[in-house]
């Protein structure tokens, strides 16, 4: 992997091969980073995450699963959809589903030859999850993709880089100082 890189600003903006969107089950649009996605992609995204088949009624993505589609009038050629759990107490599977997010969306990346990734803090805002939590399952997660790249697994295109891209300064600070010191 090239790098990986810590940023704050709008993931809407990004000049990057696939933008990773924290979507909800039903794919069709939200507030947070999502509604902020699919007003920056156009209707053409509504379009299309509607064509994405339902694996059962009302849902298009399963939690910790990743669909993908263009990213229309985005800079980001694509848009990577995957749905973060719903942060209750830390019991219920909440860490497990959300290194499923990463892992399967650097999969998708790498399955459609992207050579650069965006992720936002899936899960931090409407569904609640400790950023602290969320940000080391996230740089552990790409960070093994990285280390597996070295065993020839498929899931990491080789000088991929991947972005964390952070709303706020605030996120981004936790992030800064988890690769910088991740026992700490
Ligand atoms: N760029 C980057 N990050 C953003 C942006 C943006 N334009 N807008 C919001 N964020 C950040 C938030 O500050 C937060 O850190 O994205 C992170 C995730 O927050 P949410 O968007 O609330 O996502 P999540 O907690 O995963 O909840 C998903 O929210 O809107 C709905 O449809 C979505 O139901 C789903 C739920």
């Amino acid at each position: 992997m090239k790098a990986l890189q810590i940023v704050q600003g709008d993931i809407t903006t990004l000049t990057v091969d696939a933008i990773v969107n924290a979507a909800n089950q039903m794919m069709l649009g939200g507030g947070g980073v999502d509604g902020a996605i699919h007003r920056a992609a156009g209707p053409e995204l509504y379009e299309a995450c509607l064509k994405v088949p339902e694996v059962r009624p009302g849902v298009r993505c399963p939690t910790g699963e990743a669909r993908i589609t263009p990213g229309f009038r985005l800079p980001a050629k694509f848009v990577i959809h995957t749905v973060g759990p719903v942060y209750r107490d830390g019991l219920h599977g909440e860490s497990e589903l959300l290194a499923a997010c990463y892992r399967n969306a650097l999969a998708l990346a790498a399955e459609n030859a992207c050579r650069s990734i965006a992720f936002p803090c899936i899960s931090t805002g409407v569904y609640g999850y400790p950023l602290e939590d969320a940000a080391r399952i996230a740089i552990r997660e790409v960070q093994a993709a990285v280390s597996a790249r070295a065993s020839a697994r498929p899931d990491m295109t080789p000088d991929m880089e991947v972005i964390f891209c952070c709303f706020s300064e605030r996120d981004k600070q936790v992030y800064d100082r988890i690769v910088q010191a991740p026992g700490g």
